[in-house]
Parts: structure tokens; sequence; C-alpha cells
């Protein structure tokens, strides 16, 4: 068995995409306090919900706005990045929705609405796909490396088994394929990067708010709760593990 990965970090450069709130800041807090990690990236689309991310300024911190949904400004923000450091020893996004302003998952066909669901395509599924054809460059080096996103075990269709929230279920289960074929073009291209999808638990952040009446208490993690789980999960990957989908406790899951 080779050196998990957590073990062969050193002096490491992560970046961290939809880092404005939720787990995404969450990641780019815990990234900071840990010696092994030398610079952290975090990517925000706008200023005004970004307050607790930009308050940080810490002098490992590079903040850079990106809206992922753009390749245009996913270009840019690696081009400032590449100035900066000639390699990344992660990548995790954590863009996604649920719900925004009117738009609420759908719990019936009768609800559906096609610019609805295509917006759960554009947010949910596409910018991984643009993300690994713009990153590949920095990730690919002789060192092991991830490529990570944070999908959701709705998204596993073989797990489906009360319907329902039909756009954020297709998104995430489409962001899942796009993992799986990212991770075999990069075994080919860039063979020590690791890519998995990652599914975090019921995690109390805005994205859940409205629904986390039915969750048990126990069942409702705090972000820090998720991202030390996750952080870990990370850590223990194997080059084995290349295109699997797994669970904040690191159980691999169907898809
Ligand atoms: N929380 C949970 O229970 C849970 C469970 C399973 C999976 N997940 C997944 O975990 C990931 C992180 O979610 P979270 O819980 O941390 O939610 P969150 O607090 O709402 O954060 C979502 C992130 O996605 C960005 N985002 C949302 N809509 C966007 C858009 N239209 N264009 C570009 N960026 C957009 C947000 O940026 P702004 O601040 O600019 O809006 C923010 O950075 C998501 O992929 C979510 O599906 C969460």
């Amino acid at each position: 068995m080779s050196i998990p990965f957590g073990e062969q970090l050193h002096e490491a450069h992560i970046l961290v995409v939809g880092a404005s709130q939720g787990i995404g800041l969450g990641f780019v807090t815990h990234l900071l306090t840990l010696p092994r990690v030398a610079r952290v990236y975090a990517t925000y689309r706008q200023p005004e919900t970004a307050t607790g991310l930009l308050a940080l300024a810490h002098p490992h911190l590079v903040t850079l706005p990106m809206d992922a949904t753009d390749e245009g400004q996913i270009a840019f923000a690696l081009a400032e990045i590449g100035a900066i450091t000639q390699r990344l020893d992660g990548v995790i996004n954590c863009v996604g929705f649920l719900h925004s302003g009117g738009l609420q998952p759908e719990k019936s066909v009768r609800q559906l609405d096609g610019e609805q669901l295509l917006e759960y395509f554009r947010v949910n599924s596409i910018p991984t796909a643009l993300l690994a054809k713009q990153v590949l460059p920095l990730l690919k080096r002789s060192d092991r490396s991830f490529f990570t996103s944070i999908s959701a075990k709705i998204g596993s269709i073989g797990d489906n088994r009360l319907g329902g929230w039909y756009g954020y279920r297709a998104s995430k289960a489409a962001l899942n394929m796009f993992l799986k074929t990212i991770a075999i073009e990069y075994s080919r291209k860039s063979p020590n990067t690791t890519v998995v999808a990652l599914h975090p638990g019921t995690t109390d952040t805005r994205l859940s708010q409205p629904f986390q009446g039915n969750v048990p208490a126990d069942k409702l993690f705090t972000v820090e709760r998720t991202v030390t789980q996750l952080w870990e999960v990370i850590c223990g990957l194997q080059p084995s593990d290349n295109g699997g989908f797994f669970s904040w406790d690191g159980t691999p899951l169907p898809w």
C-alpha cells in the first residue's frame, strides 16, 4: 500500500472554489490552521456573500473573485494563481445550490421547468468540468495531488429511493459522471492526481437551512465537523481511489 495522500503533503498549495460561505469557507479556515499547508487560494463570485472570507486576511490566503460558472473567469483566476505558484496540490470545488430566490427543489414532475433544470446543471455540474479543463497544467506533476468536488448522496442513482428534487439530483448525478470521466482522462494525462466525488453529510449551511426541520440533531453536522471529516477522507486517499465517490466517513457510495 502506498503512503496516504496526507502524509506526503508538504508546503501544500490548495485551491478552494466557492469559498464565500458554508463548506467552502469552512475548508479555507481549516486549511489555514494546518502546518503542512503553505497557501490557500480561495475563490468567491460576489463580495456581498463573501464577507467572512474577505475578513480573514491571513498571510497564507489569496482570495480571488471568480464566478465558477464562467470559463473566462476561471481561466483568468488560474492565470493569477499560475503567476504565484507552478503547482497545486489539490482543488476542492464547493460551488452548488439547492434553492435560491423563488427557485425551490421540485417535488413532482408537475413542477418541472426547463429553465430551472438548466440552472441546476449550470451551477452544480458544469463548473467542475470547466475547472478540470483549466487547472490540469497546475496539477500535472511528479508529486501526488487531488481534484474533488462536493457532490451529494442524493445524486446517487443506485441510492435513490425517495424520488423528488429532480434538478438537484440529476445535476449531482451529472457532476458525478463528469468526475468519473475526468478521473479516467487524468489517469493518462496527470497520473498522480486522484479525482473523487465527496458527500459531506447534511451540514448546517444556507443550502440546507430550509430543510433542517426533519433532520435529527445528531445527523446535522456543523461546518467545522464536516470539513474536518472530509479533510480526513482526502488525506487518506490512495491512488487506487481515483474515480471514486466517498461519503464523509470514507465509505464508498454507489453511483
Ligand atoms: N449543506 C448540506 O447539507 C449539503 C449536503 C450535500 C451536499 N452539499 C453540497 O456542498 C456544496 C457546498 O454547499 P454549502 O452547503 O456550503 O452551501 P452554501 O453555504 O450555500 O455555499 C454554496 C457555495 O456555492 C456558491 N454558489 C451558489 N450559487 C451559485 C451560482 N449561481 N453561481 C456561482 N456560485 C454559486 C456560493 O456562492 P455565493 O456565496 O456567491 O452564493 C457558495 O460559495 C454544494 O455543492 C452542495 O450541493 C451540501
